[in-house]
């Protein structure tokens, strides 16, 4: 099985909203990470739409050849975009009020996991494949897979931040484990949150793994690994 990778562009429509500009488009961001071999173009909805907004989905989901996955959580508001566009695939992930970004995986209440059957429902409906935001931890991807989703993405973010090598590698052997379990499960995995260029590999060994999700530190990589060219073009011109 190939490693698939998902990249995630929001923070390309950070930079547009830093200046409300109508650049730089995400959808151009899209068509580069496609041509260059990106297999999902991820976007994150958020509900105060810092980054990409309902019209870049739109955009994305109508007129886009590459596959879009839809990050957002299991709101009314999100639920109505992702039944309007239909993306590939939907990622639900947890939303709270303030963060900068996700801060885990999905927590399993009794009123959480009503709310998410409905929605996995609505949207198998229209055939859009259901990915759940989990914790590495056996309960919750149990739990994933009794609510009928399709693939589990398990958080690295723990892993990605941690502060000793004892600490990643008892990590990394908890995202080992979950995903034999929810590979037994049926269930695809899907990794991501925090991985970048020094930190994707031990994660990517551990095999049994679909995809990566990875936004943050591809896109930041993209200015350093960019701005030669844009300064010598400019330089050139006058
Ligand atoms: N996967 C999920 C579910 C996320 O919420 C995010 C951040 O939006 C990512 C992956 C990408 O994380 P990062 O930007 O740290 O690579």
């Amino acid at each position: 099985m190939s490693l698939k990778l998902g990249v995630n562009i929001d923070h390309i429509a950070t930079l547009r909203q830093a200046r409300q500009e109508a650049f730089p488009d995400p959808v151009d961001a899209a068509a580069v990470c496609l041509s260059t071999g990106a297999d999902y173009i991820v976007v994150h909805l958020r509900k105060d739409a810092r980054h990409i907004n309902e019209k870049d989905v739109a955009r994305l989901c109508k007129n886009f050849p590459g596959k879009i996955h839809l990050e957002c959580s299991c709101a009314p508001q999100m639920e109505k975009v992702a039944l309007k566009y239909k993306p590939y695939s939907v990622c639900i992930v947890p939303e709270k009020p303030g963060e900068v970004t996700t801060t885990g995986g999905l927590k399993f209440t009794p009123a959480v996991c009503k709310q998410l059957a409905k929605m996995i429902e609505h949207l198998h409906k229209k055939h859009i494949l259901v990915s759940l935001f989990v914790s590495p931890d056996a309960a919750d991807i149990r739990t994933a897979a009794k609510l009928g989703a399709d693939i589990v993405e398990l958080c690295t973010r723990d892993y990605a931040e941690a502060t000793t090598a004892a600490k990643a590698r008892k990590l990394l052997q908890d995202l080992a484990l979950s995903t034999l379990l929810a590979n037994e499960l049926g269930l695809e995995v899907h990794a991501g949150h925090g991985l970048d260029y020094h930190n994707v590999l031990a994660v990517a060994d551990l095999g049994g793994i679909a995809c990566m999700n990875i936004g943050f530190s591809i896109i930041t990589r993209s200015l350093f690994a960019g701005l030669p060219t844009a300064v010598t073009e400019m330089k050139d011109l006058l």
